[in-house]
């Protein structure tokens, strides 16, 4: 009898301060993708994030939970040795437009050589999603601009009361 594939295990690592809706069309793409899709947070203090681990983690779960194949952990050290440990094959990383390309090049490129067995794949967002980053949308809610759409509600307001103390 013809064993059961080993599940296919990938992962979506990153920052995600806070996560984006670009982000979320991202994972989207990637679930559909893999069996299990792990979105792991780096734990790096000295990136002085605006929220902490775990409350990026409870952003993410919030706005995951209807994906039963998505799970949200957090990490730190090097990412291919994190997702040897999970016995993930995949890695994903976004590509919003060109200027991505060279910076993920790079880390793409050091990772095969630190771990050749771990393939990363990168997925095109969404043309609606190209311009949005974390670091913007911060600048943007903290000059009391209107992020509307670009992040999940629940981001939105926590952005307004720990940028603006509203919300
Ligand atoms: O959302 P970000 O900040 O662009 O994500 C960057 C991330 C987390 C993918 C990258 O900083 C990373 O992989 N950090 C872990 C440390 C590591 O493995 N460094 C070597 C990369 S070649």
């Amino acid at each position: 009898m013809a064993s059961k594939p080993a599940a296919v295990i990938g992962i979506y690592p990153g920052s995600f301060d806070p996560i984006t809706n670009g982000h979320l069309d991202m994972i989207g793409r990637a679930s559909r993708l893999v069996d299990r899709l792990i979105v792991a947070v780096l734990r790096n203090e000295r990136k002085q994030p605006l929220f902490s681990v775990d409350e990026r983690r409870q952003m993410l779960a919030e706005a995951v939970g209807h994906y039963p194949n998505v799970e949200i952990d957090s990490f730190e050290g090097l990412l291919v040795d994190y997702a040897a440990a999970q016995g993930a094959r995949v890695i994903f990383r976004g590509i919003r437009a060109i200027s991505d390309y060279e910076y993920e090049l790079q880390m793409a490129l050091m990772n095969r050589r630190l771990r050749p067995e771990i393939e990363m794949v990168f997925l095109m967002a969404g043309e609606a999603y190209s311009f949005i980053s974390s670091q913007l949308i911060k600048e943007v809610v903290n000059l009391g601009g209107n992020v509307a759409g670009l992040v999940p509600e629940a981001v939105e307001r926590r952005l307004k009361s720990r940028l603006l103390g509203s919300g």
